[in-house]
């Protein structure tokens, strides 16, 4: 059909055009009943769950796919808290965590670190991961003077909105997951300057014998993987 012949239309042949679609629309209007089919509407109520609802509560932990900040949104109450979601109070990055460092908290990290950041950064941090090996920009080592003196609030902030070529997890690792990791890293940062001069007496003894006390700052190891 050539543009010629789309212009060529009169008016009443546009006219007949409409009314066709109408009459066709109001064809399929009396068939309504018969395609109702099962699927429910948004907010449509339904004997199906307990609630009522056919709308399901979303899953903790879940990520918005758009635009909307998920962890502002959807994170309870309790992280909501702007400190938690920044890592920066009054605009400096925090140098402490803003939980307990426990064993758990570390050890997610590290689960957490290895399948997000190891990729590139290697699961000792000196930034050469299988994706720098195949042509990625190297990132810094985690391992570097800067790097080390770096808050634990910046690893979050990085973490959050990355950095440069690094994009930000944002949408990716929730933030107390996000802390969890930057935990990790400082473990994995301190990890690599302890001297055994800094360390206490029968230190080195006891690390030789009782791997499972240093087990969550092991450089990449303790994976068994
Ligand atoms: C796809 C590769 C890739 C992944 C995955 C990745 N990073 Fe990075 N990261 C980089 C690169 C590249 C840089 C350097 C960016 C630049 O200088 O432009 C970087 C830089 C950094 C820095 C240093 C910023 C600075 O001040 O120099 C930190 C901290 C960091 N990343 C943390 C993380 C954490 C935490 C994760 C996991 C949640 C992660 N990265 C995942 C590629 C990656």
């Amino acid at each position: 059909l050539s543009a010629k012949r789309i212009g060529d239309r009169t008016p009443r042949g546009l006219k007949l055009l409409g009314a066709a679609v109408l009459l066709s629309m109001s064809a399929f209007g009396c068939n309504q009943e018969m395609r109702d089919d099962g699927r429910l509407k948004p907010y449509e109520p339904t004997p199906f769950f307990e609630d009522g609802r056919s709308s399901r509560p979303i899953e903790p932990g879940s990520v918005a796919r758009t635009g909307v900040r998920a962890d502002q949104s959807f994170a309870p109450a309790a992280a909501q808290d702007e400190v938690f979601l920044t890592g920066k109070q009054n605009g400096a990055h925090l140098t402490t965590l803003p939980m307990p460092v426990t064993k758990e908290l570390l050890e997610r990290g590290k689960e957490r670190f290895n399948i997000y950041c190891a990729p590139c950064h290697a699961q000792d941090g000196a930034g050469k991961g299988m994706i720098v090996l195949r042509g990625f920009p190297p990132p810094p080592s985690y391992h570097e003077d800067r790097l080390r003196r770096a808050p634990v609030g910046y690893i979050y902030d990085v973490a959050t909105n990355g950095y440069g070529v690094m994009y930000g997890y944002w949408d990716r690792v929730e933030p107390a997951d996000r802390w969890a990791i930057a935990a990790y890293i400082k473990a994995l940062q301190l990890s690599h300057y302890t001297t055994a001069a800094a360390a206490p007496a029968g230190a080195a003894t006891a690390a030789a014998d009782a791997s499972h006390g240093a087990a969550v700052a092991q450089p990449g190891g303790g994976g068994g993987h």
